[in-house]
């Protein structure tokens, strides 16, 4: 009997090392010129870190994937294109390897990549998400106003302490979700309904085909940070997730990875 190959999604996330800066110094040469540009209009020095360290992370980790998937390119080498919504993708032509599916989220310290082990293919997806748990936000109004009703109901019955966390909980998922969809917030988050315990997709219109074929996971990650990781996938359930955190560049050097 033939049975469906498992395929993994890596997921890397990386926190910064006690110099910032000097990490910054060793990540920059792997950027194309575009993504330097970029993270020199950063003004705060640790939006410039997370930016740096999520490109980073992001070349390290296609370059790191298994070579079954197809020619690889070097960390610098990578070059990539950007969907009709900005969803990033790899240019195969100009990296002259194969893409893989991945995507990256950065915020004040921390930065993560998620990629899947296997070429592109329709229905194929994955999205990630990483924000700072301890924002001082106006949560209950927010999600009046841009989440679905059911996930604001649910908000409105928790006790006052544990709606922030509830909120960043939903607010993580749902953009995991539409960076997957590759849509990002030009879907409404209100037209999709999430839920946290266990993270999964509760309902959802047309663009999001099947809703077995969605899977979502979250993690605290530290006291700060919360990440949320989104796959899209006709069988989600023999997707291996390997999830790695590094704290400092030299904590990714020490796996042996390439840099
Ligand atoms: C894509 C989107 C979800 C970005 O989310 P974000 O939390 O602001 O930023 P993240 O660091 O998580 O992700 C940024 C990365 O997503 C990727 N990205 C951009 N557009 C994307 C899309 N349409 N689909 C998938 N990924 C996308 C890029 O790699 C981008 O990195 P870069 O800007 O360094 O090149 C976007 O739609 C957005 O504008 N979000 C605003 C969030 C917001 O205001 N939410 C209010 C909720 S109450």
């Amino acid at each position: 009997m033939l049975s469906t190959p498992s395929i993994s999604l890596v997921l890397w996330s990386l926190a910064p090392g006690p110099d910032p800066d000097g990490e910054q110094l060793r990540l920059l040469p792997l950027l194309d010129p575009g993504e330097r540009a970029r993270w020199d209009r950063f003004r705060d020095g640790r939006d410039r870190w997370s930016y740096a360290a999520a490109h980073a992370l992001c070349r390290l980790s296609l370059s790191a994937s298994p070579a079954a998937v197809g020619p690889r390119a070097a960390p610098e080498d990578w070059r990539f294109l950007e969907g009709p919504h900005g969803k990033p993708e790899v240019d195969t032509a100009r990296s002259k390897a194969q893409a893989r599916p991945f995507s990256i989220s950065h915020t004040r310290g921390l930065s993560a990549c998620a990629r899947l082990d296997a070429p592109p293919a329709p229905g194929l997806a994955v999205g990630v998400d990483v924000e700072g748990r301890n924002r001082p936000l106006e949560a209950q109004g927010l999600a009046d106003r841009f989440f679905h009703p059911l996930e604001a109901r649910w908000l409105s019955s928790l006790p006052e302490e544990a709606v922030l966390g509830a909120f960043m909980g939903l607010w993580t998922l749902k953009e995991a979700v539409v960076k997957a969809l590759g849509t990002g917030i030009q879907q409404g988050l209100e037209t999709f309904h999430v839920a946290t315990t266990p993270p999964r997709l509760v309902e959802a219109d047309a663009p999001f085909g099947e809703r077995g074929h969605w899977r979502l996971e979250q993690w605290n990650q530290g006291e700060n940070h919360a990440l949320a990781l989104a796959l899209r996938a006709p069988d989600p359930g023999i997707v291996r997730v390997v999830h790695r955190t590094f704290v400092g560049v030299d904590s990714l050097l020490a796996e042996g990875e390439p840099l």
